[in-house]
């Protein structure tokens, strides 16, 4: 078979396009982290009801008086609907999705992170002063998105 040089050149072009993009992604994922937030820690998004933590979200305080959030979030809720940490305490959110990709945006603060089923969403904050905040989710999520929101109280430390 008989393929003409300047075709070759296109062919061999746009492999090597091919390649220097795919190049581009492992290199990006692999020297930059670029994977989905936090620590890249999966779970099965079908199981999480039989799950030890996710099945039984909550608030957990640990001995050194820090405080565990674990929040399993479909559509449209956030589970549980209303969290209560002390102020001035380490407070880290742990939390996943069952169905779609949702937020988790604690408005009038910088905490602001994706939930993406499979994977658990970490990050940890403390919160000075007393008060009540709002929770959003800011990812469209489908017809009852904006509905979603939950209640987080920070309360004066014992
Ligand atoms: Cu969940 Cu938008």
């Amino acid at each position: 078979m008989h393929v003409n040089v300047y075709e070759k050149y296109w062919m061999w072009g746009s492999a090597a396009l091919l390649i220097l993009f795919v190049g581009a992604l492992l290199w990006s994922a692999g020297a930059h982290a670029v994977h989905p937030p936090s620590h890249v820690e999966t779970v099965d998004p079908t199981q999480l009801a039989n799950h030890p933590e996710f099945g039984n979200p909550g608030v957990t305080t640990k001995a050194d008086g820090s405080v565990e959030v674990v929040i399993t979030i479909k559509m449209y809720s956030f589970a549980p609907a209303e969290i209560r940490v002390p102020a001035g305490k380490k407070v880290t959110f742990r939390m996943t999705s069952s169905d779609v990709i949702h937020g988790f945006q604690i408005v009038r603060t910088n905490a602001n992170s994706m939930v993406i089923p499979g994977y658990v969403s970490q990050f940890s904050m403390t919160f000075q002063w007393p008060g009540e905040y709002l929770i959003v989710c800011n990812e469209f999520c489908g017809l009852g998105h904006h509905l979603m929101q939950a209640k987080l109280i920070v309360e004066e430390a014992g």
